[in-house]
């Protein structure tokens, strides 16, 4: 039965191929701005984790060593597709006793978020250009972060793409692994239907416990800057949910 194990192998790993194609972003770059494309150049080898980013691909990451990448031990900040950073900026100039690591595939944004880091003066910030599903499942330290951060995912609004929405079983699971015992699992979105999904996923997972003393949302956090991406929902009359949930010690 060779001949029908060969075929068995060939489908599984068939079967892991699509479920590695299926992605939370599909990547549509734009143009890189004089300044974002210097920053990247100039800034990269000293804020940038992993590979230099480059247009055509999303590199996989090797193994990381962040105390070595801040030159000491201190809580770390995990922000799950930061967009441009600005929330990301102000919470590192905030609280300089925490190390941030964002991570985003779109290099406009990581280019604006170097800019940003630099003209602050912040020194506990580092940036990987990755996918950060792929981070979470292959390369992330265990039980290290004291937050994971995912405000405003792509929504994925027709049903024939919500396999793509970042939140799923599989990946909360792996954002629970990366937490420290007691760490905070920040969620926010504009898109009803999406925090309903959110809920959802996240009460299903029994090593989490909502932060919400009603069991669905937190107010919002009065230190989130306005984001393009905040702006537009509240632009479209759309209720914007924050979400909790802690890491059971
Ligand atoms: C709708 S935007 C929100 C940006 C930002 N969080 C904000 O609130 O302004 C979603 C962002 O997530 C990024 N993204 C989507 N999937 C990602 C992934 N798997 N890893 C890293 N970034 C991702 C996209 O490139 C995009 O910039």
């Amino acid at each position: 039965m060779i001949e029908s194990e060969g075929e068995f192998v060939s489908a599984k790993v068939k079967d892991e191929r699509r479920q590695r194609a299926i992605r939370s972003f599909v990547r549509r770059e734009g143009r890189l701005t004089d300044a974002q494309s210097d920053a990247l150049t100039r800034l990269w080898p000293r804020y940038g984790l992993g590979p230099m980013p480059d247009s055509e691909h999303v590199l996989p990451l090797p193994p990381m060593d962040f105390t070595q990448a801040f030159g000491r031990e201190a809580p770390l900040s995990l922000e799950i597709g930061f967009g441009n950073g600005e929330r990301l900026a102000k919470a590192a100039a905030a609280n300089p006793g925490i190390d941030y690591i964002g991570a985003e595939v779109h290099r406009p944004g990581v280019g604006r978020l170097l800019q940003e880091v630099e003209q602050a003066g912040l020194t506990n910030v580092r940036v990987m250009c990755a996918d950060a599903a792929e981070f979470l499942r292959a390369g992330a330290p265990a039980a290290r972060f004291a937050e994971v951060v995912l405000q405003f995912p792509d929504p994925w609004h027709k049903t024939r793409h919500h396999k793509r929405r970042i939140v799923q079983p599989d990946f909360v699971a792996t954002v629970v692994e990366a937490l420290a015992p007691g760490g905070r699992f920040k969620l926010a979105t504009d898109w009803a239907p999406y925090a309903e999904h959110m809920l959802d996923v996240l009460h299903a997972e029994p090593r989490l416990r909502n932060a919400s003393p009603d069991g669905r949302f937190v107010p919002r956090p009065e230190d989130r800057p306005l984001t393009r991406f905040e702006l537009r929902g509240l632009r479209l009359g759309h209720d914007v949910a924050d979400l909790e949930f802690i890491k059971q010690a």
